[in-house]
């Protein structure tokens, strides 16, 4: 059985005091002992600790949006996966397509990345995720199947078993178009078969893949209704509390 998993990523949104503040309103908002679903927050690094210790004991997990692959050193600006699991992480996002576009991030990048979250017992929320063009031109299982072999590139079966697929198309990023629940589930689909051929399917069964992209509370229901779809990595609509909640209780 796969419990659903709802993460919000806050991307560059939030002050440490307003970080702090919606982390108190979700927890009166929603019971997060709620065995069936998982909720995890991705704040900015600079808020993660502060909301730590106000999550602290709630059941609601931290994610943080991006790491360094390397564990210390002179790398000015960069944060390594022990500095997130000390600042209480237990998630971390590898490979958002914003990562890819506006930074650069190749796929043997993110998995020297997707290999340090591992190392550290980070768990990754592996993103991938075609382009309006690759979809329009008929790549869209290509292009998917190659960032899950690149990204995963000499993983084995026992390194997968941590990680979350984020299925995110890059044209439904931001933009209010939402892939259809049932254009999501193709590609969900696909990745568990790829999953499958690559460990098995016994171990492609037990993953959490996740949909992103413009996810809200009108249309979570429809997506969380598919049969290869457990969760979403939610942006905008994850901001507000009242609409994140919505959405957690889908
Ligand atoms: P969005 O972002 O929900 O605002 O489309 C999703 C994401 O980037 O993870």
């Amino acid at each position: 059985m796969r419990r659903p998993i709802i993460a919000g990523n806050w991307k560059m949104q939030k002050t440490v005091r307003e970080s702090v503040d919606f982390a108190r309103q979700l927890m009166i908002a929603y019971a997060a002992e709620s065995p069936d679903r998982r909720v995890i927050v991705a704040p900015p690094f600079t808020s993660i600790y502060a909301v730590a210790e106000v999550l602290m004991g709630s059941g609601i997990h931290l994610a943080a949006q991006n790491l360094h692959d390397k564990q210390a050193g002179a790398f000015t600006g960069e944060i390594s996966a022990a500095m997130l699991v000390d600042a209480g992480c237990e998630y971390v996002i590898v490979g958002h397509s914003e990562r890819r576009t506006l930074f650069g991030e190749r796929d043997d990048v993110i998995n020297r990345k997707l290999r340090a979250a591992i190392s550290f017992d980070l768990r990754p929320i592996f993103c991938i995720g075609e382009t309006l063009e690759e979809r329009e031109a008929g790549r869209t299982f290509t292009v998917v199947e190659r960032q899950i072999k690149e990204g995963l590139n000499n993983f084995a079966a026992d390194d997968i078993k941590p990680i979350v697929i984020a299925y995110e198309p890059v044209w439904a990023i931001g933009t209010g178009r939402t892939a259809t629940a049932e254009q999501a589930q193709e590609v969900h689909a696909y990745i568990r078969t790829v999953m499958g051929r690559a460990y098995g399917d016994t171990l492609a069964g037990l993953l959490n893949v996740i949909y992103g992209g413009s996810v809200n509370p009108g249309n979570i229901g429809g997506l969380m209704a598919q049969p290869d779809i457990d969760g979403a990595l939610v942006g905008g609509a994850s901001l507000d509390v009242e609409s994140f909640v919505r959405i957690i209780q889908y």
